[in-house]
């Protein structure tokens, strides 16, 4: 390029470059953003499933949150603890927990459905299915996720297999498809010691893929304590459904800058880059943490050291302002 037309180039990038405050947005616990055809989608947990969108990170914090599903029927009316959308040759699909209000036992009713979408985030969604009920006896499953490698889509999400541990833990199986799971494996339990605050907890898992390698980010202990954080499961290429696949890293993403308890993030890329990878995560500025709707939503880059793995830093300070990604 000629001295003028990079500048040219520059200034573009510049003029779309929009600066944004943290958090991004209030009252907005488990968060996941997905950037399509010139928007970002916002999804976060709450009584209903619904979407905040806008075209800038910054235009999040004000834009309306359109509620997209929510079900009178009984088996999964209530509690849609972080739902996800993700697509799937063309088609988009939410992934979302759900609980029935008429259950005796509230808690142990939580499940994961899928629902339908259309060629945009935005929806209109229709319920689709429930996923897992014949695999291996139907169990307590929420905070589901997509991993995709080598052209198979598996579904990751946090379990409670007392065979196994008696906690919650990470689960992983492959997908048939959107709306069937075939197996369940579980991959990590909360074992050490930065894992067990409050409870011993693994939770609300996240994909993402940098120079040939995979991991899978989760949440570790109590999301009402300040210790709750990130870890890594590093996969290790010896097959996505061994657990002994996994090595498993952390804290690495911990209370700091006046942010308590961050975690329970998402992995979204810089609009039009396939690397540049930034996250959206909960924080609470309580300083002892809190499962509430304290938590809000951040949104920062992560950046990645020479083994090509994630680092994740401090979370931001609330204010700013900081600058937006440069593709949006
Ligand atoms: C959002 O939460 C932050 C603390 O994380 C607080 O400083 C800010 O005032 C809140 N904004 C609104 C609009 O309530
Ligand atoms: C409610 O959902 C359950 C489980 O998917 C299904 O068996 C039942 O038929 C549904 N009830 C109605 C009224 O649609
Ligand atoms: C995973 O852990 C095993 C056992 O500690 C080690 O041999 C291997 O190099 C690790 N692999 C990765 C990719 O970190």
């Amino acid at each position: 390029m000629t001295p003028f037309s990079t500048l040219v180039a520059l200034l573009a990038t510049l003029a779309h470059a929009a600066d944004y405050y943290n958090p991004i947005r209030n009252d907005s616990a488990d968060p996941f953003m997905v950037y399509d055809q010139g928007n970002w989608y916002l999804l976060s947990t709450g009584g209903d499933v619904g979407i905040t969108s806008a075209p800038t990170v910054a235009q999040l914090a004000n834009a309306e949150r359109v509620p997209v599903f929510s079900s009178t029927n009984t088996s999964y009316d209530v509690d849609y603890w972080p739902p996800e959308v993700h697509n799937f040759d063309g088609t988009w699909y939410i992934f979302t927990t759900a609980a029935s209000s008429t259950a005796q036992d509230r808690d142990a009713s939580r499940r994961i459905h899928v629902l339908k979408g259309g060629s945009t985030p935005a929806g209109p969604y229709t319920y689709a299915a429930q996923l897992g009920a014949n695999v291996a006896g139907d169990q307590w499953a929420i905070d589901p996720t997509v991993l995709f490698d080598g052209g198979n889509h598996y579904l990751v999400w946090s379990c409670h297999d007392e065979a196994a541990y008696n906690a919650q833990s990470i689960c992983i199986g492959q997908l048939n498809g959107p709306t069937e799971l075939l197996n369940r494996v579980v991959i990590s339990t909360p074992t050490n010691g930065w894992e067990q605050n409050g409870f011993p907890v693994n939770e609300g898992p996240s994909a993402v893929y940098y120079n040939g390698r995979t991991f899978l980010s989760f949440s570790a202990s109590y999301c009402g304590t300040a210790q709750y954080s990130l870890g890594i499961l590093a996969y290790n290429g010896n097959g996505i459904l061994n657990p002994s696949s996994w090595n498993k890293t952390g804290p690495l993403f911990t209370s700091a800058n006046g942010d308590y308890g961050p975690g329970h993030n998402g992995f979204v890329l810089n609009p039009g880059t396939t690397q540049d990878w930034w996250q959206v995560y909960h924080a609470t500025p309580k300083s002892s943490g809190g499962c509430d709707n304290s938590r809000n939503t951040f949104f920062q880059k992560v950046n990645f050291d020479s083994n090509n793995f994630p680092v994740f830093g401090q979370p931001e300070a609330v204010g700013g302002p900081y600058a937006g990604p440069p593709g949006e």
